[in-house]
This record gives structure tokens, C-alpha cells and sequence, in this order.
């Protein structure tokens, strides 16, 4: 395959600002990125670059050209029962969300919304995702095989739950076979990882636990995906089952699921002790804003995890989530970081929905910043989507338009989106 460009506004947010200050942030208002293979060869202003890719096709995109979204916590099953009135978490699950699970025992159900959730990544500039399927094995085959067609970015793994509710029930043995069996099955495809998915403290038995953590102990590139100090009822249930552990995260720690490579959405009624142990182990907090808006359960801490250094990334966490716009749920960040009189800049906010959740999922070698030899994943957002966008980023500064974005923004401000440099998804006219 040959070189192709594309020249347009670069923005990438490589580092967290917070550590990194303004170096952290590469912009270039007129940028060329070229690219072989899907993969980024070389990114820089146009007028430097020009000369040494004279032969190569440009297309010229309209808009800020930023890396594809990556939402560290989702669930696809849940995407029809997003807007369900009424509850916080525990009810939520019991009268909403385990229900709709449940018809994922249909393999023909589990297709038609890993394509529909697919498609609604990719409308909103979602490229990458680390995302919760069903107790069912083939509700992570579904996932595959649609993102595998479409060459994304996407982590998944088999939900471990052998205190579920009847019809969603799996066994510490069942539910460790078939990880086991979608592990070989999937490992080296694609674009996909593997993450062990044991759903929450609650929903398994301690043998189902330490299942969990003998999985990630035996295979080294699988991640750990699960929640955490979500709700206060759920936490006082989580205290009320495990008495010997010290808080919430200990119960985890004791079956030998907190490390570098765990992921634990929510994360937003922590103890310092908590959070120092999250620093230590290198684990993180996929932050769920809009979720945790949706059912009551907090504002995250952003100063208590940045006081301690706990890494971070970004999710939606769909169907509590009521956005798939990692955009818009980056100006929730925004909002729920004020709510505790903290500070959090656009381009911070960027970082978390990229850079940040890269890291988080251990794929920052490969996506989430479009530097050179990373893949060509990207979103192309427009600041003039909606009139009253329009009005408000006309002659604005960066900061300023992409703060904007973020707080008036959603899938309607996404113009097109690339995987591995090919257009994947591009807006109607209007
Ligand atoms: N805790 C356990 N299961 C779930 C879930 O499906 N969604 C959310 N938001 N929290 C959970
Ligand atoms: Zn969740």
C-alpha cells in the first residue's frame, strides 16, 4: 500500500497536563499527517513537512483533527435500556439492566447490537473501547467478530457472575473454562484484547474470584475489568459480605486483582488508603461523569485521585451513561470536577477521553495520541455543528472552541472518523 496525508488542525494531548503542563498539549493549525499502512509515519505542520511528501495524495479535512475517542468503560448490552427512570444502582440492575441481559442468550440478539453499538462508537469518535458484553461466551464473540470486520481497537471479555440472578448465572469452573476458550480463541486477532470481567464484588463467590485472579496470573497481556465504590449501598453491601477486608479495593486486592493492568470503573467512594494503593499497584479509575450524574452515586474526586496520583482514563459506562459521546462526557468531567471546586482544562479533559484512557488500557504504545508510529485513528470535529456552536467558537482560541465542544458538543460535532487512516464514519450533510 502506498502513502496517503491528510492536512487539516491537529490536536493531540499526549501526556496529562497536570504533570506535563503545556508541553503535554501538540497542536498545529495547519498539520500534515501522513500516513502508511494505517499507521502514522510522520505528523508536523504542513509547511515543514510539504517538501518531503511532495508525491504523496493530501486530502484536506475540515475541522480539529483529534485521536479517536477511547472509552475505558461500557456496556454494549445496555445501549437500549440507556434513559431507564427511576433507580440507583442495585434496583437500576435488578429492574432494568438484568433483564435486558438476560436476552443475550439469543447469539442473533448479541449480533445486531454489537453492530448497532459499533456503529454508535463510531459516530461519535469512538475508536477504541474496553467494554463490558454479558455472562454469555458468545456475547463476546458477537463483539469480536463485528470490531474485528471493522479493524477496531476493542477489549472485551466474558462477565464473571455466579451470584447473578437466575438466567445469568455462570460457575467459578464455567466461567474460568471459557475465558480460557475466548482467550485462544481471540488472542493475536485484530486489534483485540482480553480482559478477565469479573462483573463486581457482589456477583461472585470468593471461588469465583480467585478464579479471576489465577486467569490474569496465568496470561499476562489480559487486563482486569470491574467496579468499584460505585453507590453507597452497594459499598455498605460489599462491607457487610467481606468484614475482614480492610475497604472495598482490599476485597479485590486479596484474590490477586489489583495491579498494573486493572481497570475499575467509577472509583467514587475511596479512602486515601484506597487510592494509595491504586498508586502503588499502577491500577486505575475509568471516571463514568455522566453515569454517576444518571444514577446519584457521586461526583468523582478528582483532587483526592490527583493528591495521590492515581492514573485515570474516561468512560461512558452505557446504559447508566446516558451519552456515547466521549466528547460531551469530557465537559461532564469538567462539570463534576467544579461541583468539588476543582479545576479541569480542556485540554485535561481531552487527555482523559484519549491519552489517558490509552494508558489506562495499557494500549498507549498504539493509539490515543496520533504521534508518529502510532496507528491512524481519528475524529474530525466541527465547531460549527449547531448554530449556537457556531456562534460561540467564532473567533475563539483553541482552548476556548474546544472547551466549547465539550460542553455544547455531542455525535453531532463529529464530522468523520478514521480507523487505521480509512474514513469509517462521516456525517450526513445537513
Ligand atoms: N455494577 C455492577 N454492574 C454494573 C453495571 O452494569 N453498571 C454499573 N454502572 N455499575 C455496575
Ligand atoms: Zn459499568
Amino acid at each position: 500500500m502506498g502513502l496517503k496525508a491528510f492536512r487539516g488542525e491537529l490536536l493531540s494531548v499526549a501526556q496529562d497536563p497536570r504533570e506535563a503542563g503545556s508541553e503535554a498539549v501538540r497542536h498545529e493549525a495547519d498539520g500534515l499527517l501522513v500516513i502508511e499502512d494505517g499507521v502514522i509515519l510522520a505528523r508536523g505542520a504542513y509547511a515543514d513537512l510539504a517538501a518531503r511528501f511532495a508525491d504523496v495524495p493530501v486530502e484536506r479535512l475540515d475541522g480539529l483533527i483529534v485521536p479517536g475517542f477511547i472509552d475505558a468503560h461500557v456496556h454494549y448490552p445496555q445501549m437500549d435500556r440507556i434513559a431507564a427512570h427511576g433507580e440507583q444502582l442495585l434496583d437500576w440492575l435488578e429492574r432494568h439492566i438484568f433483564p435486558a441481559e438476560k436476552a443475550f442468550a439469543a447469539r442473533a440478539h448479541a449480533d445486531a447490537l454489537a453492530e448497532a453499538f459499533l456503529t454508535e462508537l463510531l459516530r461519535n469518535g469512538t475508536t477504541s473501547a474496553l467494554v463490558f458484553p454479558t455472562v454469555h461466551e458468545h456475547s463476546v464473540d458477537a463483539l469480536f467478530e463485528a470490531a474485528l470486520a471493522r479493524r477496531m481497537r476493542i477489549i472485551s471479555g466474558k462477565v464473571l457472575m455466579d451470584l447473578g440472578p437466575e438466567g445469568l448465572r455462570d460457575t467459578p469452573q464455567t466461567g474460568r473454562a471459557e475465558s480460557e476458550a475466548l482467550i485462544r480463541r481471540w488472542r493475536g486477532r485484530g486489534r483485540l484484547g482480553y480482559a478477565m470481567t469479573p462483573r463486581f464484588a457482589l456477583t461472585s463467590s470468593d471461588a469465583q474470584l480467585a478464579e479471576a485472579g489465577a486467569f490474569l496470573e496465568a496470561h499476562p497481556d489480559a487486563l482486569l475489568h470491574t467496579h468499584l465504590a460505585e453507590n453507597v449501598h452497594e459499598c455498605a453491601a460489599v462491607a457487610a459480605r467481606f468484614p475482614e477486608a480492610i475497604d472495598y479495593l482490599d476485597v479485590y486486592d486479596r484474590f490477586g486483582l489489583v495491579g498494573s493492568r486493572s481497570v475499575f470503573a467509577h472509583g467514587i467512594h475511596l479512602s486515601d488508603r484506597a487510592c494509595t494503593r491504586l498508586h502503588e499497584s499502577g491500577a486505575g479509575i475509568a471516571v463514568c461523569p455522566s453515569s454517576n450524574l444518571f444514577l446519584g452515586s457521586g461526583h468523582f474526586n478528582f483532587g483526592q485521585a490527583d493528591r495521590i496520583g492515581v492514573r485515570l482514563g474516561l468512560g461512558t459506562d452505557i446504559g447508566a451513561g446516558t451519552t456515547f459521546s466521549m466528547l460531551h462526557t469530557a465537559g461532564l468531567a469538567y462539570q463534576v470536577a467544579l461541583a468539588r471546586e476543582e479545576r479541569m482544562d480542556p485540554f485535561r479533559a481531552l487527555w482523559l477521553a484519549t491519552g489517558g484512557s490509552a494508558r489506562l488500557l495499557g494500549i498507549a504504545d498504539k493509539v490515543g495520541a496520533l504521534e508518529e508510529g502510532q496507528e491512524a485513528d481519528f475524529a474530525v470535529l466541527d465547531a460549527g455543528a449547531t448554530p449556537l456552536l457556531a456562534r460561540r467558537t467564532r473567533d475563539a482560541a483553541l482552548a476556548e472552541r474546544l472547551f466549547a465542544l465539550q460542553i455544547l458538543g455531542d455525535d453531532r460535532a463529529i464530522a468523520r472518523t478514521y480507523i487505521l487512516g480509512q474514513c469509517a464514519w462521516q456525517r450526513k450533510p445537513t
